[in-house]
């Protein structure tokens, strides 16, 4: 059963996604706390993300996450170095506070029910960044550890993280 709301939806990306996602990524304030996407942000990296994540398949499941049926952020797992999966997200900065994180990973998390990806799934925040601390929590994730992460949006500067599991 889908965990799509008349106003909120999970859907997998179209190619004509990559003007939106350059203007919404393309922010230090958006970036400065994942793990993975530099900045400044190109409409070129937005291309590669589309093309990467349009051919991808086994372990790799990325969303869009649309308000209005407009892109309004991304959602994803994937394997990392150490094998365990691991969930990232972000909002546009204009949409912050609505509750959309927080709606969103639970329907990610449904999604990948009904998929039958099954296992733990594993988050990493920075420190400080109580936002995504909430909605993880939120969600029934569990804090489990100190961690260090870096971020190309930093120079990759390693910063402090807390790190979180959801058993299921
Ligand atoms: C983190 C992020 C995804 C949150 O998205 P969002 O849609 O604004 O989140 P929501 O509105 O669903 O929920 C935010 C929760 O955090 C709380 N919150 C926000 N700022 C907070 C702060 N400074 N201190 C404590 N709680 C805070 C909100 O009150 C809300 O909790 P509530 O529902 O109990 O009131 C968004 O800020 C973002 O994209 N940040 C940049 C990218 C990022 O950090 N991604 C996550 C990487 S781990």
């Amino acid at each position: 059963m889908t965990a799509n709301t008349d106003l909120l939806a999970l859907r997998p990306y179209r190619l004509d996604d990559a003007d939106r996602l350059t203007m919404l990524v393309n922010d230090p304030d958006v970036t400065a706390t994942t793990s993975s996407i530099p900045f400044p942000y190109a409409r070129s990296d937005a291309e590669a993300f589309l093309s990467q994540v349009r051919n991808e398949s086994g372990r790799k499941i990325s969303r869009a996450i649309t308000m209005d049926g407009e892109l309004v952020g991304a959602i994803g797992l994937g394997p990392r170095a150490d094998d365990n999966e691991e969930i990232g997200y972000w909002i546009g900065k204009a949409y912050w506070g609505k509750g959309i994180a927080s709606w969103a990973v639970g329907a990610f998390i449904a999604l990948l029910d009904e998929m039958e990806v099954s296992g733990p799934i594993h988050a990493q925040t920075m420190q400080g960044n109580e936002a995504s601390r909430r909605v993880l929590e939120k969600n029934g994730f569990v804090y489990v550890r100190d961690g260090a992460c870096t971020t190309p949006a930093r120079d990759c500067v390693t910063a402090p993280s807390h790190c979180f599991v959801l058993e299921r």
